[in-house]
């Protein structure tokens, strides 16, 4: 066997994807592959499309033509929740009726899962986040910064396959802007590589 056929396959598939708004065209022959564990951060100026491309992968907004496939399934025309990814949005997008213990437990509790199992995750990812303790609170008693945490714990509760941030952390400051980008990047070396 060559080494190109032993090689594992793409995780993410994105073949010749063209999403359109009425006649404006916002992707135009979009095709990457992305291989499982890769950080991948996608630049370009205001308007270029990167929203639009992350949303039509968590299949948000479905693209107009062309194929996404992940982990070897064409996903390509399935709604969100039959997706496997987790996603945090530049604001934090938290329900601001439920308590930070409920904002997290929130994908879990349509799993199935035992109410002690979510407990304990719950904690698990507040300790992941540096956010103990704060589980009881409204989202509204929350710091920006530790709100976005909450935001990105919630996203990996249910340990997607896929984790899409779109500009996660523009709407902080500086200083908690560089510290929340180190902690996804460790976040990334514990759990992202295979
Ligand atoms: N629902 C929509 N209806 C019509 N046009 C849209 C819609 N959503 C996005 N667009 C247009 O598509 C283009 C791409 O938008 P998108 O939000 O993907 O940009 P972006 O790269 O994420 O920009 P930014 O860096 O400002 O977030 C823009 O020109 C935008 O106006
Ligand atoms: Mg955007």
């Amino acid at each position: 066997m060559s080494e190109d056929n032993a090689k594992a396959e793409a995780f993410l598939k994105i073949r010749d994807l063209w999403k359109a708004f009425g006649n404006f065209v916002a992707l135009k022959e979009i095709s990457l592959e992305i291989n499982e564990g890769e950080f991948v951060c996608f630049l370009g100026p205001s308007g270029c499309g990167k929203t639009t491309l992350l949303r039509a992968v968590a299949g948000l907004d479905l693209q107009t033509s062309g194929s996404i496939e992940q982990a070897g399934r064409d996903i390509s025309n399935l709604p969100p929740a039959e997706r496997d990814f987790g996603i945090v949005f530049q604001s934090y997008a938290l329900f601001p009726n439920l308590t930070i213990e409920k904002n997290i437990a929130f994908g879990l509790e349509n799993t199935g899962m035992k109410k002690t199992a979510i407990t304990a995750r719950v904690t698990e990812l507040l300790e992941l986040v540096g956010l103990p303790d704060q589980g009881r609170k409204y989202p509204a008693q929350l710091s920006g910064g530790q709100q976005q945490r909450i935001a990105l714990a919630r996203a990996i509760a249910m340990e997607p396959g896929l984790l899409l941030l779109d500009e996660p952390l523009s709407a902080l400051d500086a200083k908690v802007r560089v510290h929340l980008r180190h902690e996804i990047k460790e976040l990334h070396h514990h759990h992202g590589h295979p």
